[in-house]
């Protein structure tokens, strides 16, 4: 078996193939490192054929949607996965068939009503049900305490204590354990008592995860993140310096329209000398009255060049070919001690 293990931060995701078949499965992917999981699967010759969520994450971007997409391939999760985009809904001890290794499901909810393990040969894949020192927390959608009590006492930890874990979690940098190991030490497992367990479990008050809201819209919808919708924008758009923008505001010329998108506070407190205002809230409403002539040069920015970047895109889609957006914003502009004009419009 091979077995390719990608650290993002705390996050763990698997690369499993089989040598014979060069077939492969791919578990918890994390949406930034795309280019990394295919880079791995060709240096090993692998192909990967299933994309495996363990559960619906809470604390990052899963890559499953994407890459189900750009490779044609399921995305498999256990059947309770809110997500629409499974293709595949497996239930307890249901096998996938990945060239000639067989991976096992084992349902175990309580980090989520959705988490499985995944065993495949000596490997004892975790998700969040297991780490190295903990478990999974059980105080976010979904997470119930006693269902985990019976996933790890009545379920896992019943396996071979030589099974090798693999979490999808590993935040000390541990290297992976076992089940033997993590009966012995790990600090959650030491309460074998199910009011005991449960009891350290609702106790432990634990931050709240970053990005947590948007980290499950986009995992249960298969909607976009922030980030995707501003990497994708800022491929379509060209962009245009500061200095190249100053050159132009002191020269004069009028070829250039100069949009600000910002809202009529921010404009009138300081803005590009020959801007107008066109915030970004109204520029599909307005365009038509504001921007009569498409062959225009437009030009967009904002307070730090996101939004900007956004306009400048659906100016593109609305048909303003030549509509760029400033590489920068605001901020930018004041910080380079560049000209300010205030006050409202002329
Ligand atoms: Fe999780």
């Amino acid at each position: 078996m091979i077995l390719e293990t990608v650290a993002t931060g705390g996050c763990r995701s698997y690369l499993v193939g089989c040598p014979d078949s060069c077939a492969a499965a791919l578990i918890d992917p994390e949406l930034s490192r795309i280019d990394r999981y295919l880079g791995l699967a060709a240096h090993n010759s692998l192909r990967i054929r299933f994309l495996i969520d363990t559960h619906t994450h809470a604390d990052h971007y899963s890559a499953t949607r994407e890459m189900a997409r750009q490779l044609e391939v399921p995305v498999v999760m256990h059947r309770h996965s809110p997500a629409p985009f499974v293709a595949m809904r497996l239930e307890d001890d249901e096998l996938l068939a990945v060239g000639r290794l067989r991976m096992q499901a084992m349902y175990t909810p309580g980090h989520t009503r959705d988490s499985i393990c995944v065993k495949v040969g000596d490997c004892l894949f975790t998700g969040d049900t297991l780490l190295s020192g903990a478990t999974g927390r059980t105080d976010l959608p979904t997470g119930d305490p006693d269902a985990l009590y019976d996933s790890l006492f009545n379920g896992i930890l019943r396996l071979d204590p030589a099974y090798k874990v693999y979490p999808a979690h590993d935040h000390e940098g541990n290297g992976p354990t076992t089940l033997g190991r993590e009966l012995a030490v790990n600090p959650r497992l030491q309460h074998r008592e199910r009011a005991a367990f449960v009891e350290n479990m609702r106790n432990l008050s634990l931050t709240m995860p970053a990005h947590l809201t948007e980290a499950l819209r986009t995992n249960m919808s298969g909607g976009k993140t922030v980030d995707q919708l501003l990497s994708e924008a800022t491929a379509k758009v060209p962009f245009m310096s500061l200095a190249e923008l100053r050159n132009r505001v002191e020269a004069g010329a009028g070829e250039l329209d100069v949009l600000d998108v910002r809202e009529r506070d921010a404009y009138e407190q300081g803005h590009i000398p020959g801007a107008r205002l066109l915030p970004r809230g109204q520029l599909e409403l307005r365009v038509n009255k504001e921007l009569p002539d498409p062959t225009r040069h437009v030009l967009t920015y904002c307070a730090l060049g996101l939004i900007s970047t956004l306009a400048a895109a659906t100016l593109r889609e609305m048909g303003f070919q030549r509509a760029v957006a400033l590489d920068g914003g605001m901020a930018a502009w004041r910080d380079a001690g560049y000209p300010v004009r205030t006050g409202a419009e002329p």
